[in-house]
């Protein structure tokens, strides 16, 4: 995914070219922008960058309307696309926050991709996704409840599916096999979660599957901010067919690398697995499935 990025000077000029722009200007600081979009008088985006001069990597948003901001979009890493997602929900002081990285597949962020977007480029907006700087506003209230519903997806989640969650949003996690007496680690991104199994998919190809097969002990290892999880399990073949083509069309970027009958493609769920999350701030908890 390719994201242009600009500076809050490169904003503000193009804010100063395009007279409809112009006119939703609220506020133009050193390191932040704010735009009113529907006209009524108030803030509904700012664009900010953490230091002035640098690219923006902050876009705040009022979903509600109600002139305060409780959409964060927080791009940490400097690519372009936000890494992190808050929601501060309406009356309440507390924050929602949902990290990620790297490739992400979850609408909000892809919606945080567009409205940098909208940003750099006026035209990709009108072109790409059809809309006017206008309807952004009623696009972001449209897409609310559905973001909202993730987050309390997450929150909600208890034992395998707060475990399926985080590595699903770590994006990376580190698997460790044993190899003859010698441990072995690489990253490995595949999960899926299907009949109350934890599933992993690998290349009959590789070493990995080798190790697996000889010696079924593993452990994985993911990291979320201050937060990391470790699972300690026996990985099991599922040779179902049905199995392989779910992982596929959860994770599409697979496509272009395996066929649920290429012979090669292997699916391992979790047996008798001990999960441990832990944090530098809470008491370690512990899942077993
Ligand atoms: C971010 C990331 C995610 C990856 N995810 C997987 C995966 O889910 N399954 C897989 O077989 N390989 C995955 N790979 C590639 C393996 O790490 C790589 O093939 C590794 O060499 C396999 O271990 P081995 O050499 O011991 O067989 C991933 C690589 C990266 C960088």
């Amino acid at each position: 995914m390719e994201v242009r990025q600009i500076s809050i000077r490169e904003a503000k000029k193009r804010i100063k070219n395009d007279p409809e722009l112009s006119k939703m200007l609220v506020r133009s600081g050193w390191r932040e922008i704010t735009l009113d979009l529907d006209g009524d008088g108030m803030a509904d985006v700012a664009f900010a960058s953490e230091k002035a001069g640098r690219k923006i990597d902050t876009i705040a948003i009022d979903l509600t309307g109600n002139g305060e901001f409780n959409l964060y979009l927080h791009d940490f890493d400097g690519n372009g696309i936000p890494d992190t997602v808050y929601i501060i929900e309406d009356g309440s002081e507390e924050i929602s926050a949902i990290a990620f990285g790297g490739e992400v597949e979850l609408g909000f962020v892809n919606l945080g991709v567009k409205i940098a977007n909208l940003l750099v480029a006026e035209d990709f907006m009108n072109r790409e996704l059809g809309i006017s700087l206008a309807d952004l506003n009623a696009y972001l209230k449209a897409n609310a409840e559905a973001m909202l519903k993730e987050i309390e997806k997450r929150e909600e989640a208890q034992g395998i599916e707060k475990v399926y969650y985080f590595l699903k949003d770590a994006t990376t996690y580190y698997l460790a096999t044993v190899d003859g007496d010698k441990p072995r680690v690489r990253p490995f991104g595949t999960i899926l979660l299907r009949d109350g199994k934890l599933y992993i998919q690998t290349g009959k190809n590789k070493d990995v599957s080798k190790q697996i097969s000889a010696n079924p002990s593993v452990e994985i290892c993911a990291c979320m901010g201050d937060s990391w999880l470790r699972v300690a399990g026996e990985l099991v073949e599922d040779d179902d067919r049905d199995v392989r083509v779910e992982m596929l069309e959860k994770m599409p970027s697979l496509k272009p690398l395996y066929d649920p009958d290429d012979g090669n493609m292997q699916m391992f769920y979790l047996k008798d697995a001990k999960a441990t999350f832990s944090s530098f701030t809470a008491e370690p908890e512990t899942v077993e499935f």
